[in-house]
C-alpha cells in the first residue's frame, strides 16, 4: 500500500515534469543552484518516510534540472525519451531484472534479440549481425574496438584475451584528424593508445579522406565516423570499407548519432555503404530517443564480439542461446533493451524515418533563419548540426552566454578551425516547427542586442 501511493505520487510529479517542461527555463535559475544545498545534510540516524524523500527530492530537485527532455534543448546531442520509452523503463525499473542471463531475465533476453534483430533489418546491415547492449557510444566503441583486436590478433596467431598485448605483434589503427574523443577513450582502455594512432587527414566538414589514407593491411584497424559532433558530417564510409574489404582491414564506425541517418530514406545516402563494415558503435540515447544510459554495439561477426567480452565461471553456465552478458564488458547491469524494444515497437519503420528526417529539417531551417538575419552558419548542414558564428569569437561567446541565460532554448559552444560557434544539435522527437521558430526568435533578437 505504501508503495502504490509512493509509485502513484512519483508518476504524478513525473506528469507534473513533464507537461509543464516546455515552459521551464532550460536551465536551472540561479535560486535552483543555490537551493542544491537542502542536499548538504548529515545522513540521519533514523529512516525517513519514503513519500517525504521523494518529495525533498521533486521540490529542490527538479528545478535543479536541465530540461534536456524537452523540445528546445539543443545541447550536445541529446534525445529526450520516447513517450513508449519511459514508460517500459518505469515498468522495467519496477521489475528490477538484472540484464545479463537469460535466466536473469528471460523477458530482457527475448527483447534484446527481438529489438536487434529489427534494427539490423533497418538498418540493412548483414543478417548475421551480432550485437550487445551497453551504456552509450563510449561503451559501445570500446566493445566494437575489442572485437577488433580480438579478430586481428587470432589471425596473427595471438590471443589477446588470454595472453594481454605484452608480445603481441602491433597492430596499426587509424583515425580521422577529427576522431571523437571517446575513440581515443576506448583505445587508452584497450591498451591501443592515444597517441599511438596515425591521424588521416579531413576535408572542410572533417570527414576523412580517402586519397589521405595509407596503405591498409590485415593488421589494421581503421576507424571511421558517421557524424561529426560540430558539423554532423559522415566520413564516405562505403569508400573505405571497399578498400578495407581488399586489405583485410578492420573497419569499425563511430556512429555515435549517424548511424541513425541509414534509417532515414532521405538521409541515408549520407552513410551509404556503410553496412559493409565490419563493427559500428551508436548512442540509443541520442537519436533513438530512448533513456539514459543507453547504446548500441554491433559486429559483422558476432563470434569476435562473444570471444572478446565472454567471461565463464560455473555458475554462469549457460546454454547455445545469446546471453546478454556474453557481448557487453559489463557482467551484471540494467535491462536497457526493453526500452529500446519499446522505442522501436513504438514508432516503426516510418516512426523512426520521420523522427530523423524531422530533426534534420528543423536543423537547416536553424540555418536558413539564423544566415537570413546575418550570421554565419559554419558547416554544410545535411545531417541535424548546426554551426553558428556571430561574428568575432569575443561577440559569438558573449551571445552564446546570452542565449543560455534567457532562457527560451539551449545551445552548447565550440570551436571549428579557430572560430568560437554556438552549437545547435536538433535530436528529439519533442521539438515541432514551433519550437525551431521560438528558439529562431529568440537567438536573433538576443544576438542582436549582444552586436
Ligand atoms: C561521434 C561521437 N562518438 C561518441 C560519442 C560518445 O557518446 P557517449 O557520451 O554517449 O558515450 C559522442 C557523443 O557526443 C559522439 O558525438
Amino acid at each position: 500500500m505504501i508503495q502504490e501511493t509512493l509509485l502513484t505520487d512519483a508518476a504524478a510529479r513525473a506528469h507534473h515534469y513533464l507537461a509543464n517542461i516546455a515552459q521551464r527555463a532550460v536551465f536551472p535559475d540561479a535560486a535552483a543552484l543555490t537551493n542544491l544545498h537542502k542536499f548538504d545534510e548529515s545522513l540521519p540516524d533514523q529512516p525517513t518516510n519514503p513519500a517525504a524523500v521523494l518529495a525533498l527530492l521533486d521540490e529542490f530537485g527538479s528545478p535543479a534540472t536541465t530540461t534536456s527532455a524537452g523540445p528546445r534543448y539543443f545541447g550536445f546531442v541529446t534525445g529526450g525519451t520516447l513517450p513508449a520509452a519511459l514508460a517500459a523503463n518505469w515498468l522495467a525499473s519496477a521489475w528490477d531484472n538484472n540484464g545479463s542471463f537469460i535466466v536473469q531475465s528471460p523477458i530482457n533476453a527475448k527483447l534484446e534479440a527481438v529489438a536487434l534483430h529489427w534494427l539490423v533489418d533497418l538498418l540493412g546491415f548483414p543478417a548475421t549481425t551480432g550485437g550487445g547492449f551497453v551504456t552509450g557510444a563510449t561503451m559501445a566503441n570500446f566493445t566494437g574496438l575489442a572485437a577488433a583486436r580480438h579478430a586481428l590478433l587470432q589471425s596473427q596467431g595471438w590471443d589477446v584475451e588470454a595472453q594481454g598485448l605484452f608480445g603481441a605483434p602491433p597492430l596499426t589503427v587509424l583515425v580521422g584528424e577529427e576522431v571523437h574523443v571517446s575513440v581515443l577513450k576506448a583505445l587508452s582502455m584497450l591498451g591501443l593508445g592515444r597517441e599511438r594512432v596515425i591521424r588521416v587527414a579531413v576535408d572542410d566538414q572533417g570527414r576523412m579522406r580517402p586519397d589521405a589514407l595509407p596503405a591498409l593491411d590485415e593488421k589494421t584497424i581503421l576507424i571511421l565516423q558517421a557524424g561529426n559532433v560540430n558539423t554532423g558530417a559522415c566520413d564516405p564510409v562505403g569508400e573505405f570499407c571497399t578498400m578495407a574489404r581488399t586489405a583485410g582491414t578492420w573497419v569499425h564506425v563511430d556512429g555515435a548519432f549517424g548511424l541513425w541517418a541509414a534509417a532515414a530514406p532521405n538521409r541515408a545516402h549520407l552513410v551509404a555503404g556503410i553496412a559493409e563494415a565490419d563493427s559500428w558503435a551508436t548512442d540509443t540515447h541520442k537519436w533513438l530517443n530512448v533513456s539514459y544510459d543507453g547504446g548500441l554495439v554491433l559486429c559483422r561477426h558476432p563470434e569476435h564480439l562473444k570471444a572478446a567480452m565472454s567471461a565463464n565461471a560455473a555458475y554462469l553456465a549457460t546454454g547455445d542461446a545469446r546471453e546478454p552478458a556474453q557481448y557487453t564488458p559489463e557482467i551484471s547491469r540494467r535491462a536497457r533493451g526493453i526500452e529500446i524494444w519499446a522505442a522501436l515497437r513504438s514508432l516503426g519503420r516510418s516512426g523512426l524515418a520521420d523522427l530523423i528526417e524531422r530533426n534534420c529539417q528543423s536543423a537547416t531551417r536553424f540555418a536558413e533563419g539564423l544566415h537570413a538575419a546575418g550570421y554565419e552558419i559554419l558547416n554544410k548542414v545535411e545531417l541535424n548540426q548546426v554551426m553558428v558564428s556571430f561574428g568575432d569569437n569575443a561577440t559569438t561567446q558573449r551571445v552564446l552566454a546570452a542565449v543560455q541565460q534567457e532562457g527560451t532554448c539551449w545551445s552548447g559552444g565550440t570551436t571549428w578551425r579557430g572560430r568560437a560557434a554556438m552549437r545547435i544539435s536538433v535530436s528529439s522527437w519533442a521539438t515541432t516547427p514551433a519550437d525551431v521558430e521560438q528558439s529562431l526568435a529568440a537567438i536573433i533578437r538576443v544576438a542582436q542586442e549582444h552586436r
